[in-house]
C-alpha cells in the first residue's frame, strides 16, 4: 500500500482535543435501518434498496453542489428515494411515506450512547455536523434520546452547501472557536473522513464496513470500527 493511503497502527493517541464532531448518517445513525424495518413489504430486496437509496442521496447532494442548485437534504433523500423505489418498480405512495417516516426515527448504533458518555465525562464537547436538514437531524436526536450527550447539531442548512464543502467543515471550528487541529472529526464514510482531515481537522474513520481506503486528498489520523473506541484515542488519559 502506498503512503498516500496507509493509516498509522493504532493505538492511536490524538492528544489536546477540545471536541469531537460527528458525522451523523452512517456514523451515529443507521441509514439502512429504514428499509431493514419494511422487509414485510421489501423482502430479500431491503438492502439493495438502502444501498441504491444511500448512494443516490449522496449523489444528489453533491451535484446539487456542483450545479448551484441546492434543496434541503430532506428533499434530496425523497427524490433518491423516488429514483430508487422507480427502479425497484415498487412505487407506491404509502410505501415512500413509511419509509420517509422511518428514515426520521433511525436507528443509532448501539455503543453510541456509551460514546459520548464517555467523551463527556473526560470534559470534550460534543456536536453533530451534518448534511441533514436541521429538523431531520432534531427528529433523528431526540428518537435516540442522545439530545443531552450534545453540546450542539450543526446542519449545512446554514451555508446552503453540502459536504465536502470546506465552509461546511468550518461551522465546526467557528461553533466551538478553536483551531481545527483541536477538533476530532469522526465520520464512518470515507470521502467524508478523508475530506475533513484535507480541511485541518484531525479525524478518526470509523470504518464500519472495513471499505478500502479513499483515493483522495488527505489521508485520516487514525481507523476504528466502533464508536467505543473512540475515548481511548481523544480521552487524557
Ligand atoms: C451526513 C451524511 C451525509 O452528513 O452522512 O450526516
Amino acid at each position: 500500500m502506498s503512503s498516500l493511503t496507509s493509516l498509522p497502527a493504532l493505538p492511536l493517541k490524538l492528544p489536546n482535543i477540545r471536541a469531537c464532531v460527528f458525522d451523523a448518517y452512517g456514523t451515529l445513525f443507521d441509514v439502512s435501518s429504514a428499509a431493514e424495518q419494511s422487509q414485510d413489504v421489501l423482502g430479500e430486496k431491503w438492502r439493495p434498496l438502502a444501498d441504491m437509496w444511500r448512494n443516490k442521496q449522496l449523489q444528489y447532494a453533491w451535484l446539487r453542489s456542483l450545479n448551484g442548485q441546492h434543496a434541503d437534504f430532506w428533499e434530496v433523500t425523497g427524490n433518491a428515494l423516488d429514483f430508487t423505489l422507480e427502479s425497484f418498480q415498487l412505487e407506491d405512495p404509502q410505501l415512500r411515506e413509511r419509509l420517509m417516516g422511518l428514515y426520521l426515527r433511525l436507528h443509532a448504533y448501539p455503543e453510541v450512547d456509551t460514546a459520548l458518555s464517555a467523551l463527556k465525562a473526560s470534559g470534550i464537547q460534543t456536536a453533530i455536523l451534518s448534511n441533514g436538514s436541521s429538523a431531520m437531524l432534531a427528529s433523528a436526536v431526540n428518537n435516540a434520546g442522545i439530545a443531552h450527550l450534545l453540546d450542539a447539531v450543526l446542519s449545512v442548512d446554514d451555508v446552503g452547501v453540502f459536504k465536502p464543502h470546506p465552509s461546511v467543515y468550518q461551522l465546526a471550528v467557528d461553533r466551538f472557536g478553536v483551531r481545527p487541529e483541536e477538533i476530532c472529526f469522526v465520520s464512518s464514510n470515507g470521502w467524508d473522513a478523508y475530506s475533513a482531515k484535507a480541511f485541518g481537522f484531525r479525524v478518526v474513520w470509523c470504518n464500519r464496513l472495513s471499505q478500502a481506503a479513499e483515493r483522495i486528498p488527505a489521508t485520516p489520523d487514525g481507523e476504528i470500527t466502533s464508536l467505543a473506541e473512540l475515548v481511548a484515542i481523544v480521552g487524557a488519559k
